[in-house]
């Protein structure tokens, strides 16, 4: 089952989402009168951000929720899969936040990307990358062998290490300037650990039999607890960000 977003349970528990991606928004420098494509934007937060940069941006994503939410906020935004891209030669950079790991065919995405860009415009985004979460996905995969199921087979996300990345994105005709792996603890909101498997791990736990979830929630954050937790801080959730630059390259004459 893939997961599904709603835009107002997001609003609530995934704010951070935005609020910590200053550094790839910082990497993207979005100028004044560029046209950018903003793949996978969500309810549109960071997709004001750019735009109130000048730039005109498009958003693009899967979930009419969300493009509902990011419509709302008076932006262009268009209800497409990222591997269905339909651009031809319109932007000068393409962004993407938090998003790319969502989505299934790479090849695909990366060939409509290129396909979307304007000879020498840039790919800028940010994914999660090798590692990402480890001791969620760890937590799950105990919790799930109790009902006989393997949540590692059932995970739907892409986490990729940096050699990997480079690798797809030059195969796609990209020249890569920066990529890497930053490991971001992230800070959750009050609803904790409950509140971020009920938001981002909705695919899976819709796998068990509704009356199991309410126990399977249970022993992942009293497994989590001891070492995502602290009474200083909270929750703190493993992340680990692949971050990237990478140009479409210009034939030569
Ligand atoms: C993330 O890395 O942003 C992420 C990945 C899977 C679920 C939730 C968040």
């Amino acid at each position: 089952m893939a997961q599904s977003w709603d835009a107002a349970q997001y609003a609530r528990q995934g704010r951070f989402v935005a609020d910590m991606a200053g550094g790839v928004f910082d990497l993207l420098a979005a100028q004044a009168g560029e046209t950018i494509l903003d793949l996978g934007c969500g309810d549109g937060a960071l997709t004001a951000k750019i735009a109130a940069t000048g730039a005109r941006v498009v958003g693009v994503d899967s979930s009419a929720s969300m493009v509902e939410a990011a419509r709302g906020l008076g932006l262009e935004a268009h209800l497409l899969p990222g591997d269905e891209l339909t651009f031809d030669g319109e932007f000068d950079a393409v962004f993407s936040n938090a998003a790319l790991h969502w989505m299934h065919n790479q090849d695909a995405v990366l060939a409509g990307v290129k396909r979307a860009l304007k000879p020498g415009g840039r790919f800028v985004a940010e994914m999660g990358g090798h590692g990402n979460i480890a001791s969620i996905r760890v937590a799950l995969a105990a919790v799930f062998a109790d009902w006989g199921l393997d949540a590692y087979g059932m995970d739907n996300n892409f986490f990729p290490t940096a050699t990997d990345y480079r690798a797809r994105l030059e195969a796609a005709g990209f020249s890569v300037e920066t990529i890497a792996l930053i490991p971001r603890p992230t800070p959750l909101p009050e609803t904790g650990m409950r509140g971020w498997l009920e938001t981002f791990r909705r695919g899976l736990l819709d796998r068990l039999p509704e009356q199991h979830r309410e126990a399977a929630i249970e022993k992942t954050v009293a497994l989590l607890k001891p070492v995502l937790h602290s009474p200083e801080e909270g929750w703190v959730a493993d992340y680990v960000r692949l971050r990237f630059a990478a140009w479409v390259l210009v034939a030569s004459p």
